[in-house]
C-alpha cells in the first residue's frame, strides 16, 4: 500500500499540465481527453450497473489465467468482489471512453473483459465501432455477457479463452487495430509478447492503452521497456495508464507524465 502511495507522489511531483508541455498533440490530448468533463449520457447507466455489481453477493467460480488479484486467491469469489478488485475506476473509463471518441476509434481490442465495465465504455464513444473483448474465465465471460445486454451493447464481441490462443485470431478477425486496451495478464514476459503480436496489427493512429503500470516492480519494468521500444514516437504517464503512440509526424520520441491542470492549479502561472 505505501509503496503506490510513494510511487504516485514521485509520478505528482513530476508531471506536467497542459501549461508546461509544449506538443501541439500532446496539449489537444490534454484538452480534449484528459480534461473533458463532459458527463456523456452514458456514463450514468453504465456506472448504475457498477453500483448494483457492488451489491451483488452472487458467488461464482473463478479461473484465473493472469496475475490474479493482490487481495483474494480465492476460487469462488463474488461479483461484489470482482467489481470492488477488478474493475477500471470510473476515471479510468471515461478516459477510455474519451480516447474511442476523440480519436475516432472504429476496431478496438481489450484484452481482459471481466465483468464488462470497461468494455461497455469503450464500445459506447460509438456503438458503430466494431469492439472484440477477450476473457479468459468462462463464469466471469457469462456475468459481462448478462451486463451487455442489459445496457442493450449488443455488437460487442467476446471471445472466451486464454489470450494466448485467443489473441492472433481476434487481431487477424480485426484486420488492424485502432485501439487496444492491455488489461489482462500483468506480468512482464506476457505483456511483451502480446505487445509483440499487437504490433503486427497496428498503424500510424493506432493507441495502445496499458493499465496498472505502477502496479507491481515488475509493471513499472515492463512500461520502461515498452516506451523505449524504437517503434514507439510517444508516451504518456497518467499513473493508471499508460499510452502508447506510433506516429511518424512525432519527429523526436518523447515521454510525458500528465495530470490535470487542476491538480496543480499553481502552474497555470498566476503563481509562481
Ligand atoms: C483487471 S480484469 C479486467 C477489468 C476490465 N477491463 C474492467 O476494467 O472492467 C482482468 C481480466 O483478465 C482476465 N485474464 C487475465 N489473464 C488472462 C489470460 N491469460 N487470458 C484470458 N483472460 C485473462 C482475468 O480473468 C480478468 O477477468
Amino acid at each position: 500500500m505505501w509503496r503506490i502511495v510513494f510511487r504516485f507522489i514521485n509520478f505528482y511531483f513530476t508531471a506536467d499540465t497542459r501549461y508546461t508541455v509544449h506538443s501541439p498533440f500532446v496539449f489537444d490530448f490534454v484538452k480534449n481527453v484528459l480534461e473533458d468533463t463532459r458527463l456523456f449520457y452514458a456514463y450514468h447507466s453504465i456506472e448504475t450497473h457498477r453500483k448494483f455489481l457492488l451489491k451483488n453477493h452472487k458467488k461464482i467460480e473463478v479461473t484465473d489465467l493472469g496475475a490474479g488479484s493482490k487481495y483474494s486467491k480465492q476460487k469462488q469469489r463474488s461479483l461484489r468482489q470482482i467489481a470492488k478488485s477488478a474493475l477500471s475506476s470510473p476515471r479510468f473509463c471515461r478516459i477510455l471512453f474519451k480516447l474511442c471518441h476523440h480519436y475516432q476509434a472504429q476496431r478496438i481490442l481489450e484484452m481482459g473483459t471481466s465483468l464488462g465495465i470497461s468494455a461497455a465504455y469503450l464500445h459506447s464513444a460509438d456503438t458503430r465501432a466494431r469492439l472484440i473483448t477477450m476473457e479468459g474465465c468462462p463464469n466471469i465471460a457469462e456475468e459481462a455477457k448478462k451486463l451487455f445486454k442489459t445496457l442493450k451493447l449488443k455488437k460487442i464481441e467476446i471471445r472466451v479463452g486464454d489470450f494466448e490462443k485467443s489473441l492472433e485470431e481476434a487481431l487477424q478477425s480485426l484486420g488492424s487495430a485502432d485501439l487496444i486496451f492491455f488489461d489482462g495478464n500483468h506480468r512482464k514476459a506476457p505483456t511483451l509478447a502480446y505487445f509483440e503480436k499487437a504490433m503486427k496489427y497496428a498503424h500510424e493512429s493506432s493507441i495502445f492503452i496499458f493499465d496498472d503500470i505502477y502496479w507491481s516492480e515488475e509493471m513499472m519494468e515492463t512500461w520502461e521497456q515498452l516506451k523505449q521500444d524504437q517503434r514507439v514516437r510517444l508516451s504518456i504517464d497518467l499513473f493508471d495508464m499508460g499510452l502508447l503512440f506510433f506516429r511518424s509526424e512525432f519527429k523526436e520520441k518523447q515521454h510525458f507524465k500528465l495530470v490535470p491542470w487542476w491538480w496543480k492549479p499553481w502552474r497555470m502561472g498566476f503563481i509562481s
